[in-house]
């Protein structure tokens, strides 16, 4: 079962739809290197656990949006894998070794679990997997063994752990040299090549606020589902602060980070940048409306990709995607555990798993 084309893995949390920082952190990339790369995508709907344990018809929902929207996007389930983490047994088996390659403290120290501490008000009241979920993520990356994951920017410390847990396992029972490059560690002898993060073209989109990183918790996204009226809308509410037309704009504020991001046309860009820092009797609402209709007609397309799934029985066509997917990823990952066991002597009584 070796791999013809290099591996890729990454993933999103069931909790909501997805919105334009999704597409431009990472979705984007997903759907342009599907044909260079062996692409599995992961829905991680265990983690949603983490913090919404009350509420399994709500990420049960959100993890049939979230194969909509990937379809929608460009994601191809003939081309691609797609992984329900809930029903790939190899990654919470690995998790459970994996726990024991990193310090507790370690895990306890990670950034992005703190912000998410922060941003979601755990307070010191969440759950013991909570902060499991960062060793759990190191096994959904390492199980499909890939050698690229594209993530948003936020993801990039779950990545950095997943590489440590990575570089120790293949020292540990593989005895690679703690001296070996990163790149050297499979033809040392490592199981684990030690997986790069690849953030997207604009590694932090804002919301609407103008301020926050664009997240459905604040309120303040453009969904891939939002119509031409409501992206309109959403855009008119982004914040600038500048009073008048002729007044110098800043372009490092939210409302150009936009302009950068979905105009297409680059000579139309360098235009607005310097009409806009000049005072150049160019207002706010009139770029507004020029993002607007550009993010509309990248929309478009993916809207219309989606009314598929949208009428009756669209929900069962994405349950057979989903256990096409489910069928499809279990033998990579069950060939992964199988080795990480032999590594680690624990080889007793080598099985299959079947699905009926
Ligand atoms: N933690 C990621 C998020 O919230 C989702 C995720 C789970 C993931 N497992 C992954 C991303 C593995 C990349 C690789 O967006």
């Amino acid at each position: 079962m070796t791999p013809q084309k290099p591996r890729i893995l990454t993933g999103d949390t069931p909790t909501g739809r997805l919105h334009l920082g999704h597409w431009v952190g990472s979705v984007e990339n997903r759907v342009a290197l599907q044909d260079e790369y062996d692409c599995s995508f992961l829905i991680a709907n265990m983690h949603a656990f983490t913090t919404r344990a009350d509420k399994p018809g709500e990420i049960r929902e959100s993890t049939i949006e979230i194969v909509k929207d990937w379809l929608a996007c460009g994601i191809d389930p003939e081309r691609s894998n797609i992984v329900l983490q809930s029903e790939i047994p190899a990654i919470v088996e690995l998790s459970w070794y994996f726990a024991m390659l990193i310090p507790f403290n370690r895990v306890m120290r990670n950034p992005t679990l703190k912000t998410e501490i922060d941003a979601k008000g755990l307070g010191d009241h969440y759950s013991f997997g909570f902060p499991l979920y960062a060793v759990g993520q190191c096994a959904d990356i390492l199980v499909f063994r890939p050698e690229l994951v594209p993530v948003g920017e936020d993801q990039v410390a779950h990545i950095e752990m997943t590489r440590e847990v990575a570089r120790k396992f293949n020292q540990v029972y593989c005895n690679v040299d703690p001296q070996t490059e990163d790149a050297d560690s499979v033809s040392a002898g490592g199981l684990f090549p030690i997986p790069v993060a690849k953030v997207g073209r604009i590694a932090r989109l804002p919301g609407t606020d103008g301020v926050h990183k664009m997240s459905k918790s604040l309120g303040n996204a453009i969904y891939l589902t939002d119509t031409p009226k409501q992206v309109k809308k959403k855009m008119g509410q982004i914040f600038t602060g500048r009073q008048t037309m002729d007044e110098p704009g800043d372009i490092t504020n939210s409302l150009f980070q936009y302009v950068r991001a979905f105009i297409k046309d680059e000579s139309r860009v360098k235009e607005l940048e310097q009409a806009y820092s000049k005072g150049d009797n160019i207002g706010d609402g009139h770029i507004k409306v020029e993002v607007a209709a550009a993010i509309s007609e990248l929309l478009a397309p993916i809207q219309e990709r989606r009314a598929r799934f949208e009428g009756k029985g669209g929900d069962d066509l994405i349950v057979d995607v989903i256990r096409e997917g489910i069928r499809k990823s279990n033998p990579v990952a069950e060939e992964t555990l199988e080795l990480a066991k032999q590594a680690m002597k624990l080889d007793f009584a080598p099985r299959t798993i079947s699905f009926s």
